[in-house]
């Protein structure tokens, strides 16, 4: 009985050393453990959740019936009917292998509903989400599309945020990607060792109240970037942990530095640009070695479409 006893003792002894030892193991890791980024503020978080927002029209099948290659997502204001109309006469339904969507919010006092219904119904390719469409929110837009592209193609290889008013050369971009990295990558004219704009009276005004470093992180133009459909939801992700800036690409930029993902420069191997985000010239044959040109009007799009279509197999 007595040996009984001592038995259950040391035995007792020895499960609260184990546990002891445990408990102090798992502090002491919790100590060394590299502190998470602290999630944004619950208005922020509230104003760049998908949850806040519906769909007024939405094309869920897009991805599917169609399976492409490469989506292109061009966030419009809902009045810009002309540069809808001019991309789908243009680089928006040029290949087999890419599908053009357009992505936009609500404009204040309401948009002629019908119109943009009856738009939507004709083509197929109008996403319009309820949250106000504005330049300061151009940062909820690309967050929205993101997680639009995660839902709805994750089957795709790559998508492209390409504003308005770009010129794209749909040829060489898909021929570029088809020996790309399918993973983990995005590419166009990456930007590093930028400064946060402190003068309150410019467009790209920054505080240091939005935002408290001095440098910005390396970030891709917003002009057009392209990337593997993998970081749609990724940057989704990281996003919880990201104050909001107004600047989307800079907003994108901060994202990737949660992942530890580097944008690579779109370039050739001769360092010759890629993505030019400069107003150029149209020019046939230089417009045939280049992703995408800047500063386009729907007009001057329509009319060197008209002609690069046509030629540029032969430069
Ligand atoms: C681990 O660290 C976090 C944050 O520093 C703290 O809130 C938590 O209580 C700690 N856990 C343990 C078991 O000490
Ligand atoms: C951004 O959108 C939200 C949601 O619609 C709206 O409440 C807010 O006023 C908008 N902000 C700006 C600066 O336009």
């Amino acid at each position: 009985m007595r040996t009984h006893v001592f038995r259950r003792s040391v035995g007792l002894l020895v499960v609260s050393v184990v546990i002891v030892a445990c408990v102090y193991a798992l502090l002491a890791r919790n100590g060394s453990v590299k502190q998470l980024p602290k999630p944004r503020p619950a208005e922020e978080h509230r104003l760049l959740s998908p949850e806040t927002y519906t769909y007024l029209l939405n094309q869920p099948a897009a991805c599917k019936v169609r399976k492409p290659f490469l989506v292109l997502m061009v966030p419009v204001a809902p009045h810009d009917y002309s540069a809808r109309e001019a991309i789908r006469k243009t680089w928006g339904t040029a290949s087999q292998d890419t599908l053009t969507l357009f992505y936009m919010g609500i404009t204040e006092g309401g948009q002629a509903r019908s119109t943009l219904w009856e738009e939507s119904r004709t083509h197929s390719d109008v996403i319009q989400m309820n949250f106000l469409d504005t330049y300061k929110n151009l940062t909820i837009k690309t967050m929205m599309m993101m997680n639009w592209l995660a839902t709805h193609c994750p089957d795709v290889f790559y998508a492209m945020k390409v504003d308005a008013d770009i010129f794209v050369n749909v040829f060489y971009l898909v021929r570029m990607l088809r020996s790309s990295p399918r993973r983990g990558y995005i590419t166009g004219s990456v930007i590093s060792h930028g400064k946060p704009q402190r003068n309150a009276a410019s467009k790209w005004a920054l505080s240091e109240q939005m935002y408290p470093e001095d440098r910005l992180p390396t970030y891709v133009s917003g002009a057009g970037y392209v990337f593997s459909i993998d970081l749609a939801a990724e940057i989704s992700r990281a996003s919880r942990f990201v104050r909001l800036v107004p600047y989307e690409d800079v907003y994108v930029g901060l994202c990737l530095r949660v992942l530890g993902i580097r944008p690579v420069y779109g370039r050739t191997w001769l360092f010759k640009n890629l993505f030019e985000i400069r107003n150029l010239e149209y020019d046939r044959c230089r417009f045939a070695g280049l992703v995408l040109v800047n500063g386009f009007q729907p007009s001057q799009l329509l009319q060197a479409w008209k002609d690069f279509s046509q030629g540029y197999k032969s430069c």
